[in-house]
């Protein structure tokens, strides 16, 4: 039987798994890398770390178990969006990439936008100018680090890189060239008059595959060192949002992603691309040829729970070290002793300022409502809530253009939680159902390896064959009407704050690294 590899570059670690090809999980390996703060709003990582941490995660779940390496057929890459991988002629390495939750470069988005016209952007790419997104990162280079951006022969997306060094060939793939605002999403080509209207050379963006296609074979020298089969075909994969998509069987109208993972991604399957006036939800293409999908992306989702574990539950994670358990198992415990609407408490999730709906750099995290009578299960449960009522907003942005779920698919780390997937669907107040696999991102990526290596026909083929749902969860009236009550406070905490949030920025200072 077939087997399929898939590798997907996050934003804490690279994780990879195997499957047979009926979609079962025989494999999965997470190796972690450094994040590195070194100003405040600034996020970058080392692309030699990520390129450690790929071939250790690759050999490790090669050694595992029901793995036969000599009957894997190809290896698909899904990885984190929009960070610049800056190469120059020798395809070196020239700086520390910058991530897709980096927000330094408000002042760059601000001269895309008056360059090209808010309106002439929308209508060429697809979206606004957005922090994350590449583009702005490139003329950041261009005006903060004028030597390094005069090395600049290359541009890459995170997951490309790794490609590049798997295969020797520089390239990239739709779904993510669509995040770097230098693509034009509708007509599936790069913007020529993006490029000259920014002045950035498009000369150095890579050629552009589909998701499915076979970039070439696995160096030798690599598949040596890792024990892979000479021949294993190395598939360009896609953006992890569109591989989530795929793995978790995303791809036909009507059907909704929601991912907790380090962001938060509320994810419409699009046919067709029907911009909005208000600029407010991403357009992407799909992995799947030809399609597209909407998407309301927030900054600190995951990233917010782990933020509240590394600072204040130390116990927890010194227990779940001693007893081999994850400490968020015990946060959970710790979260659902408290009733919905965590008596009052209301996180703002907002820790690394926020993107979708609020597109400010400067907003900031606060718990509001604190009394003497919440304690630290309070704190979880409203982070849990709070990053929930983020992925409504987005939800309801989506609606507002007249798309209408008729299910909606939870994954990411937020699903793999009883407790999350239900605040979910009390939130929502519509049913969540999840697939019976974890890790959208690589699943999807291994699936994108099937169709590339001929094992199945095509996406939906691949989908109809492996995706299938292992739970459902039905709001209760009595959460729902709590939740709709608090989101109304939710959403109006924003717009009381946002003058404030301006003022707070002078003051927001640090450098930080956090381990992977
Ligand atoms: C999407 C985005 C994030 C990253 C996370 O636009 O910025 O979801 O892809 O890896």
């Amino acid at each position: 039987m077939a087997q399929l590899l898939g590798l997907d570059l996050g934003t804490t670690g690279a994780k990879t798994l195997v499957i047979d090809d009926r979609g079962e999980v025989l494999a999965t390996h997470t190796e972690g890398y450094p994040l590195y703060q070194p100003e405040q709003g600034w996020s970058e990582q080392n692309p030699e770390e990520w390129w450690k941490a790929t071939l250790k995660a690759l050999k490790s779940v090669l050694a595992k178990g029901e793995v036969d390496k000599s009957s894997i057929r190809g290896i698909g890459l899904s990885g984190q969006m929009h960070g610049s991988v800056f190469l120059d002629e020798e395809n070196r390495v020239i700086r520390n990439p910058i991530l897709w939750n980096d927000t330094r470069t408000s002042e760059q988005c601000r001269e895309i936008e008056d360059t090209i016209g808010e309106d002439k952007l929308l209508n060429l790419v697809g979206n606004p100018a957005l922090e994350g997104f590449t583009a702005p990162k490139v003329l950041w280079l261009k005006e903060k680090e004028p030597e390094n951006y005069e090395k600049l022969e290359t541009l890459l997306l995170p997951k490309d890189y790794i490609v590049y060094r798997l295969t020797g060939r520089l390239v990239t793939e739709k779904s993510d060239a669509a995040g770097t605002l230098l693509y034009d999403v509708r007509n599936q080509e790069w913007s020529e008059e993006i490029c000259e209207a920014l002045d950035i050379d498009p000369e150095i963006l890579p050629e552009v595959l589909d998701s499915e296609d076979v970039v070439a074979n696995v160096k030798p020298g690599i598949a040596n060192e890792i024990g892979l089969p000479s021949d294993l075909k190395v598939v360009a994969g896609g953006a992890d949002n569109a591989c989530s998509a795929v793995g978790n069987g995303v791809t036909e109208e009507g059907l909704f992603l929601v991912s907790i993972g380090s962001s938060g991604v509320v994810l419409a399957h699009s046919a067709s691309m029907e911009t909005n006036d208000e600029n407010r939800i991403h357009y992407f293409n799909h992995s799947v040829s030809g399609k597209w999908y909407l998407m309301g992306v927030m900054l600190s989702a995951g990233l917010s729970l782990r933020w509240f574990r590394d600072n204040f539950a130390r116990l927890e994670t010194q227990t779940g070290d001693l007893t081999g358990t994850n400490p968020y198992e015990f946060l959970n415990s710790e979260a659902k002793q408290v009733p919905a609407g965590s008596e009052g408490l209301v996180f703002l999730p907002y820790l690394s300022g926020e993107r979708t709906p609020h597109q400010n750099a400067k907003a900031r995290g606060v718990f509001f409502g604190i009394s003497g009578t919440h304690d630290k299960r309070h704190f979880v449960r409203s982070i849990l809530e709070g990053v929930t009522f983020g992925l409504q907003d987005s939800l309801e942005l989506i609606k507002d253009m007249g798309i209408e779920p008729t299910q909606i698919r939870v994954t990411g780390g937020g699903a793999q939680s009883a407790l999350w997937r239900k605040i979910q669907a009390d939130i929502f107040g519509q049913e969540v159902v999840a697939t019976k696999v974890d890790e959208g991102p690589a699943y999807g990526a291994a699936l994108l390896a099937g169709v590339g290596s001929g094992t199945y026909k095509s996406i939906n083929n691949a989908v109809d064959r492996c995706v299938t749902i292992s739970s459902y969860d039905q709001p209760d009236s009595k959460n729902q009407k709590v939740y709709s009550e608090l989101y109304s406070i939710y959403r109006s905490l924003y717009t009381s704050l946002e003058n404030d949030y301006e003022k707070l920025s002078d003051y927001s200072r640090g450098r930080r690294q956090i381990s992977g």
